[in-house]
């Protein structure tokens, strides 16, 4: 099958444990809920579009291990292709340690394991997959080496291309030429150019910054009241949907997916990013990754809501 949206990225089983409040260094605290399940960032994303109703097509690397085959079966019981994910023997697949606390708010230790063996060689083996897809999605828990490989065949046959840059590390420059949008949150958005963003004028200054190497369309958070997204056709400003928010972990993915879907659907700039945050804080009213990826219709109704 032709994929709509081809994803280059992580897979890996979360850990997650909910308590009172997030531990400080050195310390322990209790947690009154724990959950084993899937996730990864290019996992959530590819989930994401996929509940959304495009075809996905993931690429990426587990470990020869069961929790890597529970995840693949897991993945591609959500109608995501998933026959160009190999496996990697030396290594166990990825792994991530989330806590997060009543408000949702959450910290993640990653080990990324096979995610970190996913070579260009291995993407450019891929690369009728890119070049026949509408988009690429890619994030930073596999080598930028296979990120910028994924880019430069989609750019080389139009596709267009966005990244999470997540987590945040120096990247090339070439890479930012190569990216249509990019999504980071705050955090990364400092740590790409420097600005620290807390609102609408500090966020408006790191995407004029990340616009200027090149890319396309910026979408990030902009302090608490919303996000926004500076295009072409000028900035748009995304307020917060109110919804109750259980966990916020995965909830960057479930915009870059849902970004990614609406960009392929050929919507506005600023109905793809109202679709795209709209989507990110339906993903935030369940504990678990996964879980709280939205569908179509949860995304409709919330959009029809406002
Ligand atoms: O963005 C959330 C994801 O980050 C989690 O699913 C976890 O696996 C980490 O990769």
């Amino acid at each position: 099958m032709n994929a709509d949206i081809v994803v280059v990225g992580s897979i890996n089983t979360d850990f997650s444990a909910r308590g009172a409040r997030l531990p400080r260094p050195g310390e322990t605290v209790e947690a009154g809920e724990f959950h084993v399940g899937l996730g990864g960032k290019g996992t959530n994303q590819a989930v994401t579009a996929a509940r959304l109703g495009l075809r996905v097509a993931l690429l990426g690397r587990i470990g020869s291990d069961d929790r890597g085959r529970t995840a693949l079966a897991q993945i591609r019981s959500e109608g995501v292709d998933v026959a160009r994910v190999g496996e990697h023997p030396g290594e166990p697949t990825g792994a991530a340690l989330i806590a997060v606390d009543s408000a949702g708010e959450k910290m993640i230790v990653v080990a990324p394991g096979a995610n970190a063996r996913l070579t260009a060689d291995e993407i450019e083996s891929h690369a009728g997959a890119i070049r026949s897809a509408r988009i690429v999605v890619a994030q930073l828990e596999v080598p930028v080496a296979a990120v910028l490989a994924a880019f430069r065949l989609a750019k080389s046959a139009g596709v267009r291309t966005l990244l999470d840059p997540a987590p945040a590390r120096p990247l090339p420059d070439e890479l930012y030429a190569l990216t249509d949008a990019i999504k980071p949150n705050a955090g990364e958005a400092e740590a790409l150019t420097g600005i620290a963003v807390r609102d609408r004028t500090t966020a408006r200054a790191a995407a004029d910054a990340l616009r200027a190497r090149g890319v396309g369309m910026v979408v990030l958070p902009a302090g608490d009241g919303g996000d926004l997204l500076v295009a072409a056709d000028g900035e748009h400003w995304l307020p917060r949907y109110a919804v109750e928010t259980v966990d916020a972990t995965g909830a960057g993915d479930a915009l870059a997916g849902a970004l990614a879907v609406a960009l392929v659907e050929g919507r506005s700039a600023r109905e793809a990013g109202r679709f795209a945050t709209a989507a990110a804080a339906l993903a935030t009213t369940k504990f678990g990754a996964i879980a709280g990826l939205p569908r179509r219709a949860e995304v409709d109704a919330l959009l029809a809501a406002e």
